[in-house]
């Protein structure tokens, strides 16, 4: 279905809890518990639901995410019973990785298809400043979903300056030698009151400066439309990808995706408050009224995001899912 800027929307972003078992400092804001109340999730019959009634209007797309997807314990169910849907054309996860080292080959077998693991540091304590994480679960976790055989496997890194701008020749070069894309992601404002703000922005462009210094970039014509937002470039045997969500002028013109956040919103736009709640339709035993929410919430997607016009977070990054 096309929204009210002739973008096709097909790609659903599935949150199923803000909870995490890491930390990052730049989508946790400080003190985030979650949701005390656990009956705010949706239950896996609740997102498959949803999940079936997007389909009927054309979304083929779709990508478990957070707060930490793996930390739900039917995580491996959610997904199988997603892929087994006959509108699912493809099915990604986003994690952290530090659970992947049990779950990379039940998930393979339940049909995920890509997986995009978050390494922000190749320096062990840079890394545990930023996520409160242990490096080394993170490792151990690349290495079970290259063993696993996913169809794809990439890297994402949130660049901030000061703290892990100097990991960035270090990131593309791992990637290069596991034969995972590395994104380099510029940083959002949406966790507020932790201590990472706009003073730690660190450009895509100061990125690519920084990555010249020691090879060359070659341009790729892999940005395929519908593939999300990256520009990829090859850099020596490996490949990069750029994500100028802030900078970059057109990043919103292929956007194609709605989010639908664990406490069932319907969410348009990362940087922007509107939402849609889905909850209502799914207690409604009506047969369209789930249908209806998705119309709605693709009517609803602005334009652009509005990160540049002094955005105040009212839902963190945890909770809307990356
Ligand atoms: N800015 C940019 N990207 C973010 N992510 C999380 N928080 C932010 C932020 N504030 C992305 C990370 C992570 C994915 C789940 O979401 O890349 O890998
Ligand atoms: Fe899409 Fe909004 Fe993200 Fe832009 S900011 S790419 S419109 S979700």
């Amino acid at each position: 279905m096309k929204d009210s800027y002739q973008r096709e929307i097909d790609y659903l972003r599935v949150s199923v809890t803000d909870r995490c078992n890491e930390r990052c400092q730049y989508c946790m804001p400080k003190g985030y518990h979650g949701w005390a109340e656990k009956a705010d999730h949706l239950s896996a019959d609740e997102i498959v639901r949803l999940v079936e009634a997007s389909t009927h209007l054309g979304f083929r797309k779709f990508r478990l995410t957070g707060g930490e997807p793996l930390v739900r314990r039917d995580i491996v169910e959610i997904a199988e019973r997603m892929w087994l849907l006959p509108g699912v054309q493809t099915l990604g996860l986003s994690t952290n990785g530090v659970m992947l080292k049990e779950l990379a080959q039940p998930l393979k077998a339940a049909g995920v298809r890509s997986i995009n693991i978050s390494l922000d540091a190749m320096d062990e304590a840079i890394y545990r400043q930023l996520t409160g994480g242990r490096w080394e679960a993170a490792m151990e976790g690349i290495g079970a979903a290259a063993a696993a055989g996913f169809e794809v496997v990439k890297l994402n890194c949130v660049m901030i300056k000061g703290v892990n701008d100097e990991q960035i020749v270090p990131l593309a070069r791992f990637g290069a030698a596991m034969g995972m894309p590395v994104r380099f992601i510029e940083l959002m404002p949406l966790a507020p009151g932790g201590p990472v703000d706009e003073r730690h922005f660190f450009s895509v462009k100061d990125a690519m400066l920084r990555l010249r210094e020691y090879g060359e970039l070659r341009p790729t014509q892999l940005r395929r439309p519908g593939h999300g937002p990256a520009r990829y470039y090859q850099y020596g045997r490996g490949l990069v990808g750029f994500i100028g969500s802030v900078t970059c002028d057109d990043f919103c013109l292929s956007c194609n995706k709605l989010r639908l956040t664990a406490d069932g919103k319907l969410r348009p736009c990362l940087g922007q408050h509107g939402e849609v709640d889905v909850t209502k339709a799914l207690r409604e035993n009506r047969r369209f009224a789930l249908e209806q929410v998705f119309a709605q919430a693709i009517q609803q997607k602005p334009e652009n995001h509005s990160f540049a016009e002094n955005f105040q977070v009212q839902r963190p990054m945890t909770a809307i899912g990356g």
